[in-house]
């Protein structure tokens, strides 16, 4: 039996199959023989085609090794391990099919190329009663407008995908044998059911296809339109392009997929229709709401077709910071806007009525999974363009039911937060996430929404994704939180917008108050009396304009390192240094660092200033534990500050830092050790043994270190450059873009070496 190509082990000397004969030497079947030759896979192509023109240039080409006019003339010279690929119009497959019956020596695989499944299964039932063993039907979703042989390229199919749609009858040897195949010339190979691929080609191929000649064909009709080629511009031109494809192929599907396509003609003339009333009628929202909904669904687009609500492109790849040692950090510099505050404007935004616009929103993958989240829920959000968002809120009962589960990414923000106020809606939702936040407990939010009434299933040992059932009446509760955190305070005061009563919530320790700060921004009255916040449900958010300044979290990044690299001094703009969030300057300024606020003001509810920072020499101290949840974020920067201080710095009564994007105790404590410091992890903290001393020199030695895939771990590695002897290098840093987009560019900009790969 012969595996797939890549990984089988095979010898570049043994070709993966023995002779491919190619029925129909067009592009599809002439970049597979010429794929297959370049891959060495196949020992030799024969082309068959009706014309002896065809075949005398399919072999001046060197598309195939010899070419011939009836398949009679050389089936009969096949054996096991060959194989016939038919690459004719859909309809002309049949008859391939009777030209081969009984005469195809066994071992021979046969397989397709047509764009339509359920003719093809229909004719070799037609022709052999059942489908054979041997043949593997196939579709590669690859092509171009250009047909025939002269069109054929060796690359057509890399990176492209195959769809095999394998019968009960067909033996698995042959279906490995065409998956190999299909993977020698770099195609990705998938499996589905014939029906369901026909449908799913229906709406995402065939139906644009028709749309398109429809459109030209119109077009090029209208008498008064005889100048529209003249003027078209691009848009034409992207749009139509597939009008150029192939007539006697597309009519083919067109009449082998009929129903399937039918359906998806009606469905699209009937959302035609609404937009052509949108129009008439002046009907605004409808026309903002279809357009940016597409939009959105377009830049994510391969995911939509999957049907999903939203994924990631974020976990696709894979980046290497090499940070170099020196240097120091200056300049004034403006930091992305407030992560947590980007969060809650959109979903508080989308709850009220009327618009909201916002400034300074942080268009990193957290902040936008939540936008995202609310677009699939059919809010209608323009933006972001340079930080403004617009939100056209749909009031607290206006959301709607999302066609998929709702995937957060990295985001632990969106997914608590995000079940507090599914658990007050009518519909079912499903939240999932990213590997790292698939790990994360999410019963701190489930308990207490089941004590409010809702009915919330987790993953494993409460892991997500969390599945919220809809159409429950929540009850108002009052609601001592077992440990201090945000996000599970948040999560029931927005459950509290829909229950029945006065929910309130206490909190062990200050965490920060966005949320509750937020909300009266909104007119949505909540008292406040010292650990205890609480609401009435039942009331309204009104829209209102919201500046988000930038995130001390991602400044903190900034401040250590002016505070460690001798020689700086930087500005950080327009920072929010809300109480419930100024840990790190506590911290840091306990520890001997120079850091001055100025132009202190208040911008939408928020306390914000600019913040300058100066070298200074550390010294190591105890944190004080009524600062851990104020600095919370902050940790992993701040041990990097605790390495270069004189003497030692103990944390403790921080536990909750393991279990945030990743254990932070450890993943510093490790990334710590393997650059020679002395840092030893504490079930609630660390002890770390400063190395600054009295010198300005290196702290940290050079060596390889993992993020762990957590935004926070990366940057901070990437501020110990500074004070290290040698290249540090942070393994899986995509993740930065979750919440400081840019952080390469401004962290070189000021005097960081980092190199991104
Ligand atoms: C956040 C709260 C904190 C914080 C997170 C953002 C928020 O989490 O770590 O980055 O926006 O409410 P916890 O509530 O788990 O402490």
């Amino acid at each position: 039996m012969v595996q797939a190509g890549t990984g089988s082990g095979q010898e570049a000397s043994e070709p993966l199959i023995g002779r491919l004969v190619i029925v129909g030497i067009g592009l599809i079947g002439g970049s597979l023989a010429l794929g297959l030759k370049a891959a060495s896979g196949c020992r030799e192509v024969i082309g068959v085609a009706r014309r002896a023109q065809t075949c005398n240039q399919a072999v001046a080409l060197g598309v195939v090794d010899r070419a011939v006019t009836d398949i009679g003339e050389i089936v009969g010279e096949l054996e096991v391990g060959d194989v016939v690929f038919v690459a004719v119009p859909t309809l002309a497959v049949e008859s391939i099919f009777s030209q081969l019956k009984d005469r195809l020596p066994a071992g021979v695989t046969l397989t397709d190329g047509a764009s339509v499944k359920g003719s093809v299964i229909a004719a070799a039932r037609n022709v052999w009663g059942q489908v054979p063993e041997f043949l593997v039907p196939g579709h590669p979703i690859a092509g171009s407008e250009q047909s025939g042989v002269t069109a054929a390229r060796d690359d057509l199919y890399i990176a492209h995908r195959i769809i095999l749609t394998p019968d009960e009858n067909t033996g698995l040897a042959h279906t490995r044998r065409i998956q190999g195949m299909w993977e020698a010339v770099g195609a990705e190979v998938l499996s589905m059911p014939v029906a369901e691929h026909d449908e799913v080609l229906a709406a995402t191929s065939h139906l644009p296809h028709v749309i398109a000649y429809g459109l030209v064909d119109t077009l090029a009709h209208d008498a008064e339109n005889e100048n529209i080629f003249r003027y078209a511009a691009g848009g034409f031109r992207d749009f139509t392009r597939i009008a150029s494809s192939d007539p006697v192929m597309w009519r083919d599907i067109m009449l082998a997929n009929r129903d399937a396509i039918l359906k998806s003609i009606d469905l699209y003339t009937s959302n035609l229709d609404s937009l052509r009333n949108a129009i008439a009628s002046g009907d605004s929202e409808h026309l903002m709401g279809v357009f940016t909904r597409a939009k959105a669904a377009r830049d994510h687009f391969t995911t939509m077709l999957a049907k999903k609500a939203y994924t990631e492109t974020m976990q696709a790849k894979e980046v290497t910071f090499v940070a170099q040692p020196g240097g120091s950090v200056n300049g004034d510099l403006r930091v992305p806007g407030d992560k947590s505050m980007s969060h809650r404007s959109i979903m508080l935004g989308s709850l009220a009525e009327g618009v909201t616009e916002v400034e300074g929103f942080l268009e990193g993958e957290d902040a936008l999974a939540t936008l995202q989240s609310f677009r699939d829920m059919g809010v209608v959000i323009e933006g972001p363009v340079n930080g403004r968002v617009t939100i056209h809120g749909v009031g607290l009962h206006g959301l709607q039911a999302p066609p998929g589960p709702l995937y957060v990414g990295n985001s632990g923000t969106s997914m608590r937060l995000l079940a507090g106020l599914l658990a007050g809606q009518q519909f079912d939702t499903v939240l999932t996430g990213d590997e790292s936040l698939s790990k994360r407990p999410m019963n701190r939010v489930a308990n207490p929404l089941r004590e409010m009434g809702a009915v919330v299933e987790t993953g494993e040992e409460g892991r997500p994704p969390l599945k919220i059932k809809g159409g429950n009446s929540l009850k108002a509760i009052d609601y001592a939180l077992p440990m201090a955190s945000a996000q599970v305070k948040s999560c029931v005061l927005l459950a509290g917008l829909y229950a029945d009563g006065e929910t309130s919530t206490t909190e062990p320790a200050p965490t920060r108050d966005h949320t509750e700060r937020m909300l009266s921004g909104f007119g949505y009255e909540v008292l406040r009396d010292g650990p205890r916040a609480s609401l009435k449900g039942g009331g309204k958010l009104t829209a209102c304009q919201i500046d988000v300044p930038a995130d001390i979290s991602s400044a903190t990044f900034f401040m250590v390192a002016a505070s460690i690299a001798p020689g700086s001094d930087v500005l950080l703009q327009h920072v929010g240094i809300n109480p419930t969030r100024d840990g790190a300057i506590n911290i840091l300024r306990a520890m001997g660092a120079d850091i001055t606020l100025e132009n202190r003001r208040e911008v939408g509810g928020e306390p914000v200033a600019d913040i300058r920072v100066r070298y200074a020499p550390l010294k190591g101290i105890n944190i004080p534990e009524d600062q851990v949840p104020l600095a919370i974020d902050e940790f992993p920067a701040i041990f990097v500050a605790a390495s270069c201080a004189e003497g030692k710095t103990v944390l403790t009564g921080a536990e909750e830092l393991r279990v945030k994007e990743s254990d932070r105790i450890q993943a510093m404590a490790d990334g710590l050790q393997i650059l020679g410091v002395d840092a030893e992890p504490t079930a609630d903290g660390i002890v770390i043994q400063g190395k600054g001393g009295n010198s300005d020199g290196a702290v940290f030695g050079g060596g390889v270190v993992d993020s762990l895939g957590d935004h926070r771990i990366a940057m901070s590695f990437a501020v110990a450059a500074l004070r290290a002897s040698a290249d540090i290098q942070i393994l899986h840093c995509a993740n930065v873009a979750t919440s400081f987009p840019n952080f390469a560019e401004l962290a070189t900009g000021a005097g960081m070496k980092l190199v991104v790969r």
